[in-house]
């Protein structure tokens, strides 16, 4: 594994260090799971772990199907090697099913499914509780061009029509997810990570919540779930 050089960001899942290669980072996942804000904490067991896996797993599929990641190789067992990208403070939500904040925002009983995707961006702000924007609010406070917002959009339909597919023999619905991207040389690459903490998982028999739900809404058996999860990705043909 390369050698961690100075901690440049702890969040509240993961560390992003230095490497002695300029241009690629080393990104720890934790076991600390937080929600709402950060206002109810805990710990997973694991899920530093099966959240590196997980996210490897997705990134490998996604960049094998055309999406440019920053993922360069898992290079130990909670840690990911990355390129150096600048994070776009502009998070990407995909909707398929009505769950969450969707589903309380626009009066939708959780589960109904959309007609077509949503898809929708929040200001990645921790102080502003990562708000709601549109494509307007992005080019007003110059959080990306708009040819870096189109892509975004592009990709994330992209990522959408692949990872639903991918995640079909596994009985798994996609219901929702979010994106980071970052820029990397001028390009707009897939950043940050894919896992059960920022996709909503569903069995798709007995639609019971595979994901970090379990944990926000206190359902008990959050460690079986992400263990769950891992199983039967791992478990899909690349
Ligand atoms: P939401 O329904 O709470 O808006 O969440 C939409 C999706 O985004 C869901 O798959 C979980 C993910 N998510 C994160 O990754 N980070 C967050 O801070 C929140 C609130 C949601
Ligand atoms: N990770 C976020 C927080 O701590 C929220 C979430 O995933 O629900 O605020």
């Amino acid at each position: 594994m390369p050698a961690k050089g100075e901690l440049l960001y702890e969040g509240k899942a993961k560390r992003v260090y230095r490497t002695a290669e300029p241009d690629q980072y080393l990104v720890e996942f934790k076991d600390d799971a937080t929600a709402f804000d950060g206002l109810k904490k805990g710990t997973i067991t694991r899920k530093g772990e099966i959240n590196a896996r997980l996210s490897a797993l997705f990134f490998q599929k996604l960049s094998r199907q055309g999406i440019p990641t920053h993922f360069i190789e898992q290079v130990g067992p909670r840690e990911l090697l990355v390129r150096a990208v600048e994070i776009i403070p502009v998070e990407v939500v995909a909707r398929n099913v009505a769950a969450g904040s969707l589903a309380k925002r626009l009066g939708l009983e959780e589960g109904t499914s959309l007609k077509r995707p949503v898809l929708e961006f929040y200001y990645k702000s921790d102080a502003l509780h990562d708000p709601m924007i549109n494509n307007y609010h992005i080019a007003a406070l110059e959080l990306a061009t708009d040819t870096q917002v189109k892509e975004m959009e592009s990709y994330a339909w992209k990522i959408n029509t692949i990872l639903t597919e991918f995640l079909k023999p596994a009985n798994l619905v996609l219901v929702d997810f979010k994106l980071e991207f970052g820029l990397f040389h001028g390009h707009v690459l897939l950043a940050d990570e894919i896992s059960p903490d920022t996709c909503r998982f569903w069995d798709r028999t007995s639609m019971e919540k595979l994901d970090k739900d379990r944990f926000r809404r206190d359902l008990g058996g959050v460690e079986d779930a992400y263990e769950e999860v891992l199983h039967r990705v791992e478990g899909l043909p690349a």
